[in-house]
């Protein structure tokens, strides 16, 4: 049997055990998913312990994705975002391959809604762990990224760090003039969560033309995808940005395809 599991504190409300255990039984694998509570004064020990117990590829989350970074081969993106959500083990104690999913999770929740990111303009609002995946992500793929952060000074430095790319920053003033133009939106905030009336965009600027896409799943239509649809923009929740950080994560470890629509049934009938 295949173990797999998800690294992180707290973990026991999370939703990725049902999702994986989903794809496994849909195609008849072989394979468990488990939550794991590290201490966060062990991680090293307890990534190198997973390995030496036989698990074969793990998920990690708040707080350890930038932890991790130090105990494991990121990829070119992992390195790049500086935190990795997805461990593969080779199980023979080499160092393991630390990946970052959530990149793809946001390309991938545009590109099943058929909302190109290529060659257009982008604002991504936020700029902690959540808005800097997001960030790389849509600028890697091709998008001229805006980032826009209540505090000036965190978007500046996310946009510094990504200078290569073409990425901006600034205050959540410049969405006045930036989201009129814009193509892509993404909430990379936390507002909407706590308080579901709470939006991290004025109304106003939002317009049809604009795909947008929240990374807050709980609600599933928040005040900001509510608002966007009634001005016409296409919306994308944040449950699509966690399935298919899941759907990667699965495939890199399985190498098989991995069955969508029954991970986001699993995942849909949770929230
Ligand atoms: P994560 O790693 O999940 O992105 P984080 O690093 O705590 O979490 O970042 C939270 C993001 O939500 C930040 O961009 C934060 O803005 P600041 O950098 O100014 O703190 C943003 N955020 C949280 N509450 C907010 C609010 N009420 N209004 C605007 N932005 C908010």
């Amino acid at each position: 049997m295949d173990v797999y599991g998800l690294i992180g504190n707290p973990v026991e409300h999370s939703l990725s055990p049902p999702m994986h255990e989903a794809a496994y039984e849909a195609l008849s694998l072989d394979a468990r998913y488990v939550t794991l509570e590290a201490d966060p004064d062990r991680i090293g020990a307890a990534v190198e312990g997973a390995d030496a117990l036989g698990v074969a590829g793990l998920n990690v989350t708040v707080p350890f994705k930038q932890d991790v970074l130090a105990h494991v081969h990121p990829t070119e993106t992992a390195a790049a975002v500086g935190a990795v959500n997805t461990i593969t083990f080779a199980g023979d104690g080499t160092t393991p391959e630390g990946h970052n999913t959530d990149v793809e999770g946001v390309v991938r929740a545009f590109a099943h809604h058929d909302v190109p990111i290529e060659g257009r303009s982008a604002v991504v609002v936020g700029a902690g762990g959540a808005g800097r995946a997001a960030t790389y992500a849509l600028a890697d793929a091709g998008a001229d990224v805006f980032v826009s952060n209540r505090t000036v000074e965190r978007a500046e430095a996310l946009a510094d760090d990504f200078e290569g790319l073409g990425v901006e920053g600034g205050g959540l003033d410049a969405l006045e003039d930036r989201l009129p133009e814009a193509d892509l939106l993404v909430n990379a905030t936390s507002v909407g969560m706590e308080d579901p009336d709470t939006s991290p965009v004025p109304a106003e600027l939002l317009h049809d033309g604009l795909a947008v896409l929240d990374a807050v799943y709980t609600p599933l239509r928040t005040k900001l995808l509510r608002e966007a649809a009634a001005a016409g923009a296409e919306t994308v929740d944040g449950a699509w940005m966690l399935l298919f950080q899941g759907v990667a994560a699965f495939e890199r470890w399985t190498g098989v395809e991995a069955p969508v629509a029954v991970m986001n049934e699993a995942l849909r009938d949770r929230l």
